[in-house]
């Protein structure tokens, strides 16, 4: 029996997991994405074209890999149909090789805007969500209210999304949301049409069934650890398990069928949205990082939130996650700075120090305590040797880590990619 790996970003997300989840694709029969939803933009660049997947796995560019969209996945079928419309050009197999869980959940129109909606009521504690209809998703889904993709193949799908909208409208005229019904149903029932006409499967069968046949499998993380429903700084998360054992529950796969556990960092810290961020700078620094980095959001086009890499909540995240395997992104990046820093550990409030991810990050101030050393600045990363300032910071991290970094990318396409060591036994 194969093993399914699982890619995942342990950071707040952006870590580039599209792009190296398409830049490992060869090498599995399938891809399955198994939490989130339109939430996530997943990046990937090759000959010159730049794409942006959101809810469809980053390997559908791999002509010989299939592509899963979980049960744990939240499927918005307006964003699906854009989705596969903005493909059409370039001629990929999707529906032989795109299959959808019957079991993933839809979100409806009312489930955006019960998004804006509950954001606007938290006024100045909002958590930056995507709008996208996440949260109220997954309540619906935990509430054992949710429809969910098989639904649209039964009879009654019409009575049941007026039974849901219904208990969503009374929720919105409390929030004196105002909106124009029409305009939202008819392009999400056409794309309910439209989703009906594509592979929706026991995606649980297809999975093991394809282990038993010796198949890999690549599970797609979206989000990152940091913004896990669990383990995440809450409130200020995501409403999914973004961890390994999301991969589980959200395609149907045992534990003991996990292999490598590929964590994926950038070489230093970005996040978007609100919510506790140690090593965030708000300085000149910061703002270089986010020139350099071109840290605006893949869905949303916020700019994102920049900082020093945090060595606390990565410990955390690989400890949570079973991390075998680190893959560092955008190394390039630091190449601005003559000096780089490195958060080893926090002060408390109460002047405490601690290298462990606190419980009071979300609601005490806590201050980062670096260790500084050279940078590699103006030096061109082009493969081994490396410049000797990043040699050092990655042979520090991996040290501190304790889990070796196998690959390291130095820009946004497929063909900027170093491996360090191979990732395949
Ligand atoms: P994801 O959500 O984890 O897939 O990451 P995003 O796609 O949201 O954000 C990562 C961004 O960094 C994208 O714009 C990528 O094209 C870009 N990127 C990925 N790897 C590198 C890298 O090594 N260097 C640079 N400069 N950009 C990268
Ligand atoms: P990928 O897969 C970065 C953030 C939002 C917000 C919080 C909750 O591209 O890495 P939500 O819409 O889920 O209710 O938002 O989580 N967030 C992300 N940040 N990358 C993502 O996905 C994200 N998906 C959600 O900014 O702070
Ligand atoms: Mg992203």
């Amino acid at each position: 029996m194969s093993k399914v790996d699982v890619l995942l970003g342990l950071q707040w997300g952006d870590e580039g997991k599209g792009k190296i989840v398409d830049v490992l694709a060869p090498k599995y029969n399938v891809v399955a994405r198994f939490q989130g939803g339109p939430n996530a933009g997943h990046t990937l660049e090759f000959e010159g074209v730049k794409h942006v997947l959101h809810q469809i796995p980053s390997g559908i560019f791999r002509s010989h890999t299939k592509n899963v969209i979980g049960n744990g996945v939240v499927l918005d079928p307006v964003v699906f149909r854009q989705e596969i419309e903005g493909l059409a050009k370039f001629k990929l197999a999707l529906r032989e090789n795109l299959f959808i869980s019957k079991k993933a959940t839809l979100i409806l129109p009312t489930h955006r805007l019960l998004d804006h909606a509950y954001e606007t009521a938290k006024g100045e504690n909002k958590i930056g969500s995507t709008l996208k209809g996440i949260g109220p998703t997954y309540q619906d889904k935990i509430g054992r209210q949710g429809l969910r993709v098989g639904d649209i193949l039964s009879d009654n799908f019409r009575e049941r999304f007026e039974k849901l909208t219904e208990v969503h409208f009374k929720i919105l005229r409390d929030h004196n949301v105002q909106f124009n019904w029409n305009e939202l149903e008819k392009p999400f029932m056409e794309a309910i049409d439209f989703l009906r006409t594509f592979q929706l499967i026991e995606s649980e069968y297809f999975l093991n069934q394809e282990l038993r046949k010796g198949s890999t499998i690549l599970a797609e993380g979206a989000q990152g650890s940091l913004l896990d429903i669990d383990f995440g700084s809450y409130p200020f998360v995501t409403s999914s398990n973004t961890v390994t054992a999301g991969a589980c529950t959200g395609l149907g796969i045992a534990p003991r069928h996990i292999g490598e556990v590929f964590g994926i960092f950038k070489a230093y810290s970005t996040r978007v949205g609100s919510g506790p961020f140690p090593t965030e700078l708000l300085d000149e620094q910061g703002e270089l990082m986010r020139k350099q980095g071109n840290e605006f959001g893949s869905t949303t086009g916020r700019p994102r939130r920049c900082g020093w890499i945090d060595l606390p909540s990565l410990k955390y995240s690989i400890m949570i996650n079973g991390v075998t395997q680190l893959l560092m992104m955008k190394a390039d990046v630091l190449s601005v700075f003559s000096r780089v820093k490195v958060c080893t550990g926090y002060k408390l409030r109460d002047g405490r120090e601690t290298d462990i991810l606190p419980y009071e990050l979300v609601n005490e101030k806590i201050t980062p305590i670096y260790e500084e050393m050279d940078g590699w600045p103006g030096e061109e990363i082009k493969g081994e040797p490396l410049p000797k300032g990043l040699q050092a910071y990655i042979e520090f991290l991996e040290r501190e880590l304790a889990v070796p970094i196998t690959l390291i990318s130095t820009g946004p396409d497929r063909s900027q990619t170093i491996y360090r060591q191979p990732l395949f036994a």
